[in-house]
């Protein structure tokens, strides 16, 4: 036990020590996906450890882990059986000791994901509301309801599951009769907590404690925007179902009772050293609503859904940027910006399609388009103001899996939606590190397995194949990560000017008082733009040669540009 020791908590690397969140780079690990220490296909702690000195090199302040808790995995892990215990199939929990005192020593922050609006089935809370029946006082820890009709044959109300279906699934009393209905939001593996219950939120407080006391940073909060639900669960009736509608997300998300539980967790935050935050997955919406979950006194940060369901089109994507910066301006926190994540298909491959498809698309589309402009859209992120999310494998320029076989998918929500949505699992492939053949050094086995299989044609993204090319997207973003750790200009939370500029093209400028500004332009259009060439070009997201006094920037090129 003595492993269990709360690990040491790092100095920021080279961060100043006060709000190292502000500006962070944090890199979203998928832990089935990244690295596989045992061989046996699924990604695990002790492979997540071996690797971190490449996030360290790549420049990375800090590491978000999906979950890796017990679970039976009916959705990747989201579905948490026992929240203080590590899944068997990624390690232990001394393993995920020996992974943050390995990252501290890196100076590397270390996130995890909490998933709090609902856990797995499994969980003991929910089979002993099961076993004792519908008297059961347990059941008030959930969303127990009789059915409506004659014989409660029919769910409560109306509301339907993001992953397809009714929200609610009939339960069997002891004796085998039909019984009450549970609510879901997500699968039916996943029952809701009833947050407005004194035992869920002590269990939760002390959920936070058990992680923080073992030296975690911080934890990326699950469907924040969903733990409080309207009074009396009442019928989406009009409102367009589950789909957010202007300022207003319908009874099951975004209700203002859920800030109550975020104000009481910074005061446990703020009970530790080191600043631990909480960033909210909260897909509210509109950024205000977005903004009201980073009030002082409540999360760190909200990832921003908005930025990453933009198109590639300027106008778009400048208004999304400014409102943002603007959003975000009266409660203080910093912006945020994410192209990429778990649940959706990756920038690489949306922008290889037409605009319009939303964010889970299963065509493969224009491949060398969408890597050009995922090229452009990266170094576009990494100049604005405040943190920057990266998911595993976008710095490898890796597409999504468009063609995996039915039989190998695993996402709930492709079932359950009859194939019509849920193509989550093509952004979920193992990452290929090396060699020229599958797994890529996903683990050391040769020829060996992996969860989901990898295209033939990946040799030629691995890490290795890609380090030391000066024209790869690792190298892009390696050199992109020391630039925006070095420039003083960069650092500002919120000093992004807009400069006049052409139309599809963006330019702005990052000003500090004592030291060179940085200027970032970007060609939104497929055709070459004239520019005024703004200063010493830096980088490019594509081949930009500077003149004198013109620049002739390529079709969907970033460049990024210093007055030193
Ligand atoms: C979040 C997760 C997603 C999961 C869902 C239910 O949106 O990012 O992967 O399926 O919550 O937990």
């Amino acid at each position: 036990m003595s492993q269990l020791l709360a690990a040491a908590h790092p100095p920021a690397s080279s961060r100043p020590a006060t709000d190292w969140w502000r500006e962070a780079v944090i890199y979203q690990v998928y832990p089935r996906s990244f690295a596989d220490a045992d061989g046996d296909g699924m990604g695990d702690l002790p492979g997540i450890t071996s690797r971190l000195p490449y996030l360290r090199d790549l420049g990375v302040d800090a590491v978000w882990l999906s979950p890796f808790y017990a679970s039976p995995q009916a959705d990747a892990g989201y579905d948490v059986a026992d929240y203080r215990v590590v899944d068997p199939m990624f390690g232990t929990l001394d393993d995920a000791v020996v992974l943050i005192g390995a990252a501290h020593r890196l100076g590397l922050r270390i996130l995890v994901d909490l998933v709090p609006n609902h856990c797995s089935d499994q969980h003991a809370w929910f089979q002993q509301a099961l076993r004792e029946g519908p008297a059961s006082r347990i059941r008030e820890r959930f969303h127990f309801r009789d059915g409506k009709g004659k014989h409660g044959e029919l769910p409560p109300n109306d509301w339907e599951s993001v992953f397809g279906g009714p929200a609610w699934t009939r339960t069997k009393n002891p004796d085998g009769t039909p019984g009450q209905w549970y609510l879901h939001l997500f699968a039916p593996q996943q029952p809701d907590f009833n947050w407005k219950h004194l035992a869920v939120r002590d269990e939760f407080r002390s959920i936070l404690r058990f992680w923080l006391d073992l030296g975690v940073d911080g934890f990326r909060i699950d469907v924040a925007h969903g733990l409080v639900k309207a009074d009396g669960l009442p019928d989406l009736g009009d409102h367009e179902r589950l789909k957010l509608l202007g300022n207003d997300a319908g009874p099951c998300f975004d209700q203002d009772g859920v800030h109550e539980i975020y104000r009481d967790w910074h005061t446990i935050f703020a009970e530790y050293d080191g600043e631990r935050i909480g960033v909210a997955e909260a897909w509210a919406p509109t950024l205000e609503r977005t903004a009201n979950y980073v009030r002082p006194d409540e999360l760190h940060q909200a990832f921003n859904f908005q930025y990453l369901a933009t198109a590639w089109q300027a106008q778009p994507l400048r208004d999304v940027i400014e409102g943002t910066l603007r959003a975000m301006r009266p409660v203080g926190a910093p912006a945020t910006w994410v192209l990429s994540n778990h649940d959706v298909t990756r920038h690489a491959t949306r922008f290889a399609n037409p605009p319009g498809l939303g964010t889970q698309i299963r065509e493969a589309g224009d491949r060398e388009l969408g890597l050009r402009r995922a090229r452009a859209a990266t170094l576009l992120m990494l100049a604005l103001p405040g943190s920057a999310y990266i998911y595993q494998g976008e710095e490898l320029g890796l597409p999504d899996v468009t063609d995996l076989p039915d039989e190998v998918r695993q996402d709930p929500a492709y079932f359950r939606g009859a194939g019509q949505d849920g193509f989550r699992d093509g952004c979920r492939v193992p990452i290929p590190w090396s060699g020229t053949r599958a797994p890529y050094g996903f683990n050391s086995v040769e020829d060996g397995p992996s969860w989901l299989p990898q295209p033939d044609t990946w040799a030629a993204l691995s890490v290795e194949a890609q380090t030391g090319d000066p024209d790869s997207t690792l190298e892009m973003y390696r050199s992109a990560l020391a630039l925006r750790r070095d420039h003083p200009a960069l650092g500002g939370a919120d000093n992004l000017r807009r400069l006049p500029s052409p139309d599809g093209v963006l330019v702005f400028e990052r000003t500090t008082d004592d030291g060179p500004a940085f200027l970032c332009t970007v060609n939104v259009t497929d055709a070459p733009v004239t520019l005024p060439t703004p200063g010493r070009l830096l980088m490019a997201s594509d081949r930009v040669t500077a003149g004198d006094t013109h620049t002739v920037q390529p079709a969907d090129t970033t460049a990024w540009w210093t007055t030193a």
